[in-house]
């Protein structure tokens, strides 16, 4: 088992990273938080399927908890169901010193976060993340739910007391939610850890969890990588714009695709988007046809989907929040480990959208 510590606001706390935490996170839990009231756990329906009831024997050894069972993936994160979760908290007779677990992947991490963030003006909580995406989303106590206007529209910081990642869960992960966790995964490798992206490239041609110390190791240096950007921002600003590597184009296809496509591989996409314009700028000490073939070869899509057009794509980024003077803002990398942003003129862009096999 691992543990990195993060330096938030006033406090510390840690991130474990290891398998088959539950008894050893219980015990901590019971001596972190050995004055709470109330112990409320929130999951979606798949993780309450597969591990709430055995999560719930353990947990009640300290404290029998009350759950509240939320849908899957996005529809968790609308206004609706923040309201059901306050009525569970307001009945179950949360009050300030009770605890929030949030139990299973970005989605439900945004919500109990956001859950725990607004009741009562803020209450604590832990993360017990069950995605290999959510080894990004736990870090950083960004918290949100959607608006039918836009989404995370509604949040708040709202920094966990702790996060438990039990990577045992990952077994149970569907493909393509491993593919888009991967994504950040190798994004953190190129932004802040040329190691990282060396033990990924020369090990990982699969994302299967066969050998589940070397996934304790890889998560680690990516958790690692996100921690520092996040602790340097709170001192420098726009050092955590970095961590929008790929996302630019990213979220449009991800918007353009009416989210068909998972939100990691649309990042792969457009990291691979952005590596094509960094190396016309700047000489990369890694081949980039060497990364497309092993991006291929672990089974991602690298290109923009064909039904995309130039237009749709640039107007989509312009709606992004990632406008400065109506110029698109882009994260490229001078080489691995050495990310920046910079404005790029529309005639540019355009240019190398072509150059990218768009139309
Ligand atoms: N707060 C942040 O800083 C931050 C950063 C990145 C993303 N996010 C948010 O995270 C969300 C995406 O997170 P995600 O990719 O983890 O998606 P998710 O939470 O929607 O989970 C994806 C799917 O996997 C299922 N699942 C979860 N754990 C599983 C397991 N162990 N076995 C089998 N199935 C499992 C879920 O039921 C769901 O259907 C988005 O809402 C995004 O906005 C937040
Ligand atoms: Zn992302």
């Amino acid at each position: 088992m691992r543990k990195v510590r993060v330096q938030a606001d006033s406090f510390q706390y840690d991130i474990w990273i290891g398998a088959n935490l539950t008894e050893t996170i219980v015990e901590d839990m019971a001596t972190k938080f050995s004055n709470v009231t109330k112990v409320m756990v929130i999951c979606d329906q798949t993780i309450s399927r597969l591990y709430l009831d055995s999560f719930v024997t353990s947990l009640s050894k300290w404290k029998e908890p009350i759950c509240k069972t939320v849908p899957n993936g996005e529809e968790a994160k609308s206004l609706d169901v923040y309201q059901e979760c306050m009525e569970t908290a307001i009945e179950g007779e949360l009050d300030r010193h009770s605890l929030i677990i949030a139990f299973g992947g970005g989605a439900v991490g945004d919500l109990a976060g956001f859950v725990a963030a607004t009741f009562m003006r803020g209450i604590p909580y832990v993360q017990v993340p069950t995605t290999l995406l959510a080894h990004d989303s736990s870090v950083g106590g960004k918290t949100a739910v959607n608006h039918p206007l836009g989404k995370n529209m509604i949040g708040a910081f709202h920094q966990p007391k702790a996060v438990y990642y039990d990577i045992q869960y990952l077994h149970s992960l569907p493909e393509r939610e491993r593919l888009s966790g991967f994504a950040e995964l190798i994004k953190h490798g190129l932004i802040g850890d040329r190691k990282l992206l060396q033990q990924l490239m020369l090990h990982v041609d699969q994302v299967d969890f066969q050998d589940l110390s070397f996934w304790e190791e890889v998560l680690e240096r990516g958790i690692k990588v996100k921690v520092k950007i996040v602790e340097q921002d709170a001192k420098e600003q726009n050092i955590r714009a970095f961590l929008n590597f790929g996302h630019t184009l990213g979220h449009a296809i991800e918007n353009l695709s009416h989210y068909t496509i998972t939100h990691g591989e649309c990042v792969l996409i457009g990291m691979n988007f952005a590596l094509l314009i960094s190396e016309k700028r700047n000489p990369l000490s890694v081949s980039r046809p060497a990364l497309t073939e092993w991006f291929k070869r672990i089974g991602y899509q690298i290109e923009v989907p064909k039904e995309l057009s130039i237009d749709q794509l640039i107007e989509q980024m312009r709606r992004d929040k990632k406008t400065i003077g109506g110029l698109i803002q882009y994260v490229l990398l001078r080489d691995i480990e050495e990310p920046y942003t910079i404005s790029i003129q529309d005639e540019e862009l355009i240019f190398y959208l072509k150059e990218f096999g768009v139309s």
